[in-house]
């Protein structure tokens, strides 16, 4: 076997250098090496449980305009909706009869739902499901907001890097948004407690396998309890409508590494890797993966959070998405379990 592969296995570590140098070169045998390390990493720390969290997408609203993301406030052809707060309330109601223990608020960068309103509705989830965790993926704000978001009962807060590289990062997003302050929001989130994940797209326009290393050693470095991989899709009203999708290969393979580099990571099967491939979720865990995270969000507005184009899922009743979920756990020998799913520290 390849030097950096048993150096890989034996330390859980690479530089930067050796990170691009097993993207480059590994082989198909050397792939499914890493894939079984992975798998018995996840099952000694997890079992073969995985955790569903119930994503309630509230509003597609959105201030940014990232390149790639088909909710941009630029695309004039996406049909915006916001849920009322009743409307959150009902998806959590529904959520935990389904046997979900978290609960994931997920929007664009949607200046509505201030301060004010994220607490309310927060602590308002917080008094009525004492038992379940908060997570709150609404981007980047203020560290007194995300204080506030604590203190009214947020746990955990998803907010994906994108990319560790500066460039790339640059490339990707206006000039508005800023690499330095991603990383600030990130940090800061960690300082107040929150258990926090990054993430990013596997090839996306313009990466290469120097910008995965970066985003590798971050990830090494950073030790986010949650790490969200998917492959870029692209979006037909985004300038990148005629770029090619991330392969699911790749994506598997990131999963893999991941899972190695952080034995106890929360690793989502994602939505985007069962867009492009009919069993990609299955194949997530089938990698490493531990997490999924159905869709919570009224049929209605499910098909106005799209992210990309050929998203899964969207004409389904949230009890679909419930059942339909743990049929493909079974099938492969997992068990959904109704369960926080906290990360485990050692
Ligand atoms: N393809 C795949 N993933 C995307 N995201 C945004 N747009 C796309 C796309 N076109 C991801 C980003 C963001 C997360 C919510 O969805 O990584 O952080
Ligand atoms: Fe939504 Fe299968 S997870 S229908």
């Amino acid at each position: 076997m390849n030097k950096v592969i048993s150096k890989f296995i034996d330390t859980h570590s690479l530089s930067v250098e050796e990170y691009e140098s097993l993207l480059n070169n590994i082989q198909e045998d050397e792939k499914e090496v890493l894939k079984k390390e992975a798998v018995s990493l996840a099952t000694s720390v997890y079992g073969k449980k995985i955790f569903a969290r119930g994503l309630i997408e509230f509003s597609n609203y959105c201030k940014n305009n990232c390149y790639y993301c088909g909710i941009r406030n630029g695309n004039k052809n996406c049909e915006r909706y916001r849920l009322t707060k009743e409307q959150i309330f009902e998806c959590c109601d529904l959520g935990y009869e389904f046997g979900y223990r978290t609960f994931v608020l997920q929007s664009g960068e949607d200046l509505y739902f201030n301060d004010d309103v994220m607490v309310e509705i927060i602590s308002h989830i917080r008094k009525k499901f004492p038992d379940c965790a908060i997570t709150i993926s609404i981007g980047e704000k203020e560290k007194s907001t995300y204080q506030k978001y604590f203190d009214a009962g947020a746990n955990r807060y998803l907010l994906r890097h994108e990319t560790a590289n500066k460039e790339l990062y640059e490339k990707i997003h206006p000039k508005e948004m800023s690499f330095e302050h991603r990383m600030k929001c990130l940090q800061d989130l960690r300082d107040i407690g929150f258990q926090v994940g990054a993430g990013y797209m596997v090839e996306c326009p313009y990466q290469t396998n120097h910008d995965l290393a970066l985003d590798l050693k971050f990830i090494e470095e950073f030790k986010p309890e949650m790490c969200g991989i998917g492959p870029f899709i692209p979006h037909k009203d985004t300038d990148y409508r005629n770029e090619k999708a991330g392969t699911l290969e790749k994506t598997l393979l990131l999963l893999s590494i991941t899972r190695i580099i952080l034995p106890r990571v929360l690793l989502p099967a994602t939505t985007a890797l069962g867009t492009i491939h009919p069993l990609g979720r299955e194949m997530g865990v089938q990698h490493g993966a531990n997490v999924v995270m159905p869709n919570l969000s009224p049929t209605e507005v499910r098909s106005k959070y799209l992210l990309y184009d050929n998203k899964i899922c969207t004409g389904d009743e949230a009890a679909e998405c419930r059942n339909c979920m743990s049929a493909r756990m079974s099938r492969i020998g997992y068990e959904l379990v109704i369960d926080r799913g906290d990360f485990k520290k050692l």
